[in-house]
């Protein structure tokens, strides 16, 4: 089978190519992706000379160049995204055009290109806040509160839409926060690590008591993969991984592994709008594809801080200019950058 994955070269598209290639899946895997800031071509660099993998560089919204990339593909995983709640909130506009956008262009093409199988990645930032005690299943409606979370709820709706009124044969999973080998240091989990190691305070937002679900993102790939396989047409999963936590604790966490004091962690202005709480229910996965994450907050977080202690190499890659002018811009100065976007409403 032929398989055409949008967004490969990013975080999660790079872990579900590698392990999708480990499990002789696919005969072949064309990965197809704009190489924006978050996407590097390095996340693969140890499958690129495999046989049955290819790369195409191209952007999701240009149809004729997806068009050609599908030529032959049975089936998509659509992973290309501008996946940053913050950038979100600074810049929407390139994230609507994007996510929104891009995805019905590919939508479109692969309707006419009749792939049998589409797999649209989303997120449980669609379902909004949830109140303590509850979880969202995948009847919950889409309450998207960023303008990244509002894309993203936008292109489901997107996908819904075909199914219904197309009969493509669509399938959507919303996942919770990823974590692992390969994640861009912008967002939490590996911008904490990443400070860390470099002795430099760890900005958290407000008062740090927001939380979050954190699945592995091998024990991701391995449900995507999975649902690929066997998940029923114009269904959504919800895939979790059982491991809430507070962005306090995990910020603690990682000092603790890295015999960091807890003094380095310093509070910052929050982000506006910031969702208090996510959380999923993973029961329909569980019973229909019998998946269940398989690694430990406590492992995953010991096999991250690893990886990134022995890649530095690649962090220095990342943390080129562009990430310096992120940091600069948005850490740096965040108060003055959070009152400019206070001033625009
Ligand atoms: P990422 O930012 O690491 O990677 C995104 C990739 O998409 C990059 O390689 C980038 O070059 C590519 N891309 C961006 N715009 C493009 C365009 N116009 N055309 C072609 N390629 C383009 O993101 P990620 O964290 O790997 O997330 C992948 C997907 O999973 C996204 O759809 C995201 O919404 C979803 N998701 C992410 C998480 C998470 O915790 N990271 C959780 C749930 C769902
Ligand atoms: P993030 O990794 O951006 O994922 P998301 O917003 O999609 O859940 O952020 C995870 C949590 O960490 C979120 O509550 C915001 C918080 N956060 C910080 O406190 N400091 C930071 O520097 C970042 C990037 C995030």
């Amino acid at each position: 089978m032929k398989l055409l994955v949008t967004g490969g070269a990013g975080f999660i598209g790079s872990n579900f190519i590698r392990l999708a290639l480990a499990h002789g899946r696919d005969d072949q895997i064309v990965n197809f992706d704009a190489l924006t800031y978050a996407g590097n071509l390095l996340n693969l660099a140890d499958v690129t000379s495999q046989a049955g993998y290819q790369f195409i560089k191209g952007d999701i919204r240009d149809g004729d160049a997806v068009r050609r990339a599908l030529e032959g593909c049975e089936a998509v995983v659509h992973f290309a995204a501008e996946s940053h709640v913050d950038r979100s909130i600074y810049e929407p506009a390139p994230i609507i055009s994007t996510n929104v956008g891009g995805t019905l262009v590919l939508l479109q093409a692969a309707r006419e290109l009749k792939v049998q199988r589409f797999l649209h990645v989303s997120t449980d930032e669609v379902y909004g806040d949830l109140p303590p005690g509850s979880c969202a299943d995948e009847s919950h409606p889409l309450q998207g509160n960023s303008p990244y979370a509002a894309s993203k709820a936008g292109a489901d709706l997107l996908v819904r839409s075909f199914v219904r009124t197309y009969g493509f044969p669509a399938i959507i999973t919303r996942a919770s926060n990823n974590y692992g080998p390969y994640q861009f240091p912008e967002k939490f989990l590996p911008l904490m690590i990443c400070n860390a190691l470099e002795g430099r305070a760890l900005p958290v937002y407000g008062d740090g008591l927001q939380e979050r679900d954190w699945v592995h993102v091998e024990d991701h790939c391995r449900a995507l993969l999975l649902v690929l396989e066997r998940g029923r047409d114009g269904e959504v999963y919800n895939i979790g991984g059982g491991n809430p936590e507070k962005n306090l604790t995990m910020a603690k966490r990682v000092l603790n592994a890295l015999g960091r004091e807890s003094s380095l962690i310093e509070h910052v202005a929050d982000r506006p709008g910031h969702d208090r709480r996510y959380s999923l229910d993973c029961g329909k996965i569980r019973r229909e594809l019998n998946w269940k994450p398989t690694i430990s907050l406590d492992e995953g977080i010991a096999q991250t801080i690893a990886w990134y202690k022995q890649n530095q190499a690649w962090i220095q890659q990342v943390k080129g200019g562009e990430y310096r002018r992120y940091y600069e811009t948005y850490y740096t100065h965040r108060d003055v950058a959070l009152q400019a976007v206070k001033a625009c409403r």
